[in-house]
């Protein structure tokens, strides 16, 4: 099967030495590209700024952008069979870039924000998809509710929750325990587990519901 795969963050530039950005290290989408690939799968990778080798095998797409990872996901979208998007897209961006770097001495800036693009959300969007599509989500509290609403409103077929307020697990650590939350079928938790062997039993289930469609 084909995989497109998203991971790590996004840079949204506020003028040429500085940027809005998250704590995501990739890690979490890299293991499910490398665990897709052992598996026998083909994989695209379309990665943010991450300081991590891509596992061998994978076709790698390098973005920095939101705007620059929604238009290579669009671009490979046609002929996959699963989109994972793991990656920490900015939810925001300077509505303006300033092309010098800002200086103190001018004062602090007001920096205004406007909403990057959804690419989960455009995805979830697309009539009579033919891949199953599926999304994380990024919780620090009510995490249950906060995920079934990203699934509904997201138009995902499956979302998987993770806690980022546990410092253990989710960012940038080599661990992570999450829930799957589909529409039709019951949730799967998936305990505290190395990121390398929750991406095993990820890719087992993703192949398993895609047989099953
Ligand atoms: O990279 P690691 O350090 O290993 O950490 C892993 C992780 C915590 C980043 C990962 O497990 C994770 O949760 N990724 C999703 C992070 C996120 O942006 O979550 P969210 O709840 O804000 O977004 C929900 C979904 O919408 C995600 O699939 C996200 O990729 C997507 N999204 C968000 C904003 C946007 N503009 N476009 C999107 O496609």
């Amino acid at each position: 099967m084909k995989f497109l795969l998203t991971a790590g963050p996004t840079r949204e530039a506020i003028d040429p030495v500085r940027y809005i950005s998250n704590r995501s290290s990739g890690k979490m989408g890299y293991a499910i590209a490398e665990a897709a690939i052992a598996a026998g799968h083909e994989v695209i990778l379309i990665s943010g700024p991450v300081c991590l080798p891509p596992p061998s095998g994978v076709q790698l797409v390098k973005v920095t952008t939101a705007d620059e990872m929604y238009a290579a996901v669009h671009e490979q979208i046609t002929s996959v069979d699963i989109a994972i998007l793991a990656a920490a897209v900015a939810d925001f961006k300077p509505a303006q870039v300033s092309t010098q770097k800002l200086k103190k001495h001018e004062g602090i800036p007001e920096i205004r924000l406007v909403p990057t693009r959804d690419i989960l959300a455009s995805l979830g969007a697309i009539a009579a998809r033919h891949f199953l599509l599926v999304g994380f989500a990024a919780e620090t509290e009510n995490i249950a509710a906060n995920a079934v609403n990203k699934l509904i409103r997201k138009g995902c077929d499956i979302i998987i929750a993770n806690d980022v307020s546990n410092s253990e697990i989710g960012f940038e650590s080599d661990e992570n325990a999450v829930t799957l939350y589909s529409r039709d079928a019951d949730n799967i938790v998936i305990p505290r587990a190395k990121k390398s062997d929750m991406a095993r039993a990820l890719i087992r289930i993703f192949c398993d519901l895609i047989k099953n469609r």
